[in-house]
């Protein structure tokens, strides 16, 4: 009998369920059964109700089991080494999961297929052909196909990234970084963790061909302190990457040299905006610094520095492979390509799910996500992390696009969409935004540092009836002041959530039910 091989992720949200546990045990059951087995720890499809998804490997593609426990280990292995037999916890082809199989993976491609701890598996799947092309081409040239693309930032502003990538390449200096930002700290948000895990070459990959485009010999991948795992496949594929010389002193035999290091942030929110991110991975106590300089001009070390998420530099390698011109192909408007949507919250199917943008929220939220965990009625959404509006049911036509949503007081930010039932108190909602962004605040401009804690308690007291009518005039003045007077998003994006509360769901402020909220 030929040798079996089956995956089982080693991805953090499926390790959280068991993942590790039903290893062992298949481990032990193949032993026991002398079966030839090998195991490969893969990262997670993202679909994440499943977890853990095991899947083996047959002639007509994967086959997938879940979600697996160590009951169901010995059995589970029995039918998957028999050619992916049946059994009941058997879902079929992974490609024809309908979660799956109607997704346009272009970022992900990789994720969950490949061994993670493998450059020859990137190699053999399509990895390093972006860089390969990036390395036959002037440093305008690359420029120009990630602007052509339409690829905006990934981590909440959605700034062109051939621009930013642009401008350092058009600052002279000694030393230019890029800079990656893991920092993923949005509510409901899991894809820059899932890919670092799942497909880390990709993210080396990326950053590498920005290291070429702009002149940067030296980069920096900042990860949030509660990724251990992350941190654990980033630093393994850096030294491969360093082994098989796609890192160093002369990236794949050229003339490019570039190193790669990962930093560890302490976990402060406001370390994720760029700014404060540069500021502690000097050393320094993250603090947002004020622009100008933008870290284009002046960023890390006072050099020129690309700083981008790890969405957006993971999504570089397949822009340079198959052109920018493809890429653009996917989306709507100004919203090009696709986007890792992460669905959390209470919801039934959650997980991420990678769609062109153009999606509704309600194709999102009823279709796709199948509706609330509970069964009980949606009532609101929040997109694009604890800075994000909620919206309610009356605005799930909603296209996934940064100006529809922008119109509509919303953000798309980091793509991820935290879902809520009708028992939702939409007041205490507000105020948690407000307590977030108090708590969170580096405290550098009034505005935010003052005004939130002032928020929280005017939250109260319209939760209390205290004066109502004329507390209600006055968090709507002070979320004025906030939005327009605070330095950067964090207080400026905080009555986004205050607001649309507000707006959206009055009867939870005491107000009579608006026509608006139906
Ligand atoms: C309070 C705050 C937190 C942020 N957190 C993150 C984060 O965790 N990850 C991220 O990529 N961007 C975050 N950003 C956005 C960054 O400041 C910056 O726009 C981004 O890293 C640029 O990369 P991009 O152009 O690829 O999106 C945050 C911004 C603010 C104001
Ligand atoms: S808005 Fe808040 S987090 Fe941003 S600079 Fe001002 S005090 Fe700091």
């Amino acid at each position: 009998m030929n040798r079996v091989r089956i995956y089982i992720p080693g991805d953090a949200a499926a390790v959280s369920v068991g993942a590790d546990e039903v290893a062992a045990a298949m481990l032990a059951a193949a032993r026991r059964e002398t079966l030839d087995v090998e195991i490969v720890r893969n990262g997670s499809r993202g679909l994440h109700w499943l977890e853990p998804m095991v899947e083996v490997e047959t002639p007509k593609g994967r086959i997938a089991y879940g979600p697996a426990e160590v009951s169901d280990a010995a059995a589970v292995l029995k039918a998957a080494a028999g050619g992916g037999g049946p059994h009941v916890l058997r879902l079929g082809l992974v490609d024809e999961i309908p979660y799956f199989r109607n997704q346009t993976r272009l970022t992900f491609a990789r994720c969950g297929v490949v061994d993670p701890r493998s450059f020859d598996d990137y190699r053999a799947h399509d990895g390093t052909k972006g860089l390969t092309r990036a390395l036959t081409m002037t440093q305008a040239a690359i420029i120009e196909d990630v602007t052509l693309s339409g690829l905006r930032g990934r981590g909440g502003a959605g700034f062109p990234t051939g621009i930013k990538w642009k401008t350092v390449a058009d600052t002279p200096a000694d030393q230019k970084y890029i800079v990656c930002n893991a920092d993923e700290g949005d509510s409901g948000t899991f894809a820059d963790r899932m890919i670092m895990e799942g497909d880390p070459f990709v993210l080396v990959e990326g950053m590498t061909i920005a290291a070429i485009a702009v002149g940067a010999t030296q980069g920096y991948i900042y990860i949030r302190s509660e990724y251990p795992h992350a941190v654990a496949v980033m630093n393994d594929a850096i030294a491969a990457a360093k082994r098989a010389g796609m890192l160093g002193k002369s990236i794949a035999g050229s003339t490019h040299a570039f190193d790669l290091e990962v930093r560890v942030g302490a976990g402060a929110y406001v370390c994720g905006e760029e700014t404060s991110l540069l500021d502690s991975l000097e050393g320094k106590r993250g603090v947002v610094r004020a622009k100008p300089p933008l870290p284009a001009h002046k960023g890390l070390f006072g050099k020129p520095t690309v700083i981008n998420n790890v969405l957006s530099l993971a999504t570089v390698p397949i822009i340079l492979d198959k052109g920018g011109a493809f890429y653009r192909d996917f989306g709507t408007g100004k919203s090009r390509g696709t986007m890792p949507i992460q669905l959390a919250g209470n919801i039934k199917y959650p997980g991420l799910y990678e769609t062109a943008f153009g999606v509704t929220l309600g194709e999102l939220v009823d279709e796709i996500g199948g509706g609330t965990a509970s069964g009980r009625p949606v009532r609101a959404v929040q997109v694009g992390g604890p800075l994000g509006a909620y919206f309610p049911r009356s605005l799930f036509h909603l296209p996934f696009d940064y100006e529809a949503f922008a119109k509509a007081d919303g953000l798309i930010g980091h793509g991820g969409v935290v879902v809520f039932d009708d028992t939702v108190d939409m007041a205490k909602q507000a105020r948690f935004a407000m307590e977030f962004c108090a708590i969170e605040s580096c405290g550098k401009c009034t505005p935010c540092r003052v005004g939130s804690t002032r928020g929280v308690e005017v939250i109260d007291r319209i939760i209390h009836d205290d004066n109502r009518a004329g507390n209600l005039a006055l968090l709507e003045d002070l979320c004025h002041t906030m939005k327009f007077g605070s330095l950067c998003a964090l207080g400026g994006f905080t009555p986004y959530p205050v607001m649309s509360a507000l707006t959206h769901f009055p009867e939870d402020f005491g107000a009579p039910r608006l026509q608006a909220a139906e």
